[in-house]
């Protein structure tokens, strides 16, 4: 074998190679490193770890990202009732990317969860912080559950006033 001949099926080889990873990548979620750091940075600055992640916001932000958007043990109490903040790698587990965007753009909770950011958010950012959340991968058990208005949780809540008049 000639080496022009060696160096062009290396070359296609390469081509092959690079194809199937990029064909994994779109249907398992997995993603290149750029997305990922888009993902991450979504989750520092859109407020998503101030409330999914357990102590972010007391400590300051000074959570390991292994332990980033597992959801809250801390309730949030209103006329609303009280709500925890779901378990983002949990959830995004039980969804594909297409699935996301478009959960994502039709979201709509109880407070304080700003679903209508999610409706605001472009779609290559939605993109990212799934990828992000599937690359940080599956951890962590559920939220508590919901607790309808006038019954006291169990756990730890902060209460809201109720709304002006
Ligand atoms: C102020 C606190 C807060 C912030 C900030 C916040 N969340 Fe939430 N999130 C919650 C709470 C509380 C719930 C549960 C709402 C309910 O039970 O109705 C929730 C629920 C969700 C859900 C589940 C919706 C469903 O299907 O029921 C998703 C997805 C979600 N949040 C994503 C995000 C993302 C992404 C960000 C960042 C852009 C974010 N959240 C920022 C508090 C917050």
């Amino acid at each position: 074998m000639s080496i022009a001949r060696n160096i062009l099926l290396g070359a296609i080889f390469a081509t092959f190679a690079f194809a199937m990873a990029h064909a994994s990548a779109a249907t398992t979620g997995k993603a290149d490193d750029k997305s990922i750091a888009r993902g991450r940075y979504i989750a520092q600055i859109a407020g998503c770890n101030d409330c999914h992640t357990a102590g972010y916001a007391p400590s300051g932000g000074k959570v390991p990202e292994k332990d980033w958007l597992q959801g809250d043990i801390l309730g949030w109490k209103g006329d609303w009732g009280t709500t925890y903040a779901v378990n983002l790698r949990m959830y995004m587990q039980g969804m594909n990317e297409d699935q996301w965007v478009k959960t994502a753009r039709a979201i709509k909770t109880r407070p304080p969860m700003p679903w209508f950011a999610l409706h605001d958010m472009h779609e290559q950012d939605l993109r990212a912080f799934y990828r992000f959340v599937r690359y940080l991968g599956p951890a962590g058990g559920p939220a508590p559950a919901y607790v309808p208005p006038g019954q006291t949780p169990n756990g730890p809540y902060a209460q809201f006033p109720a709304a002006p008049k």
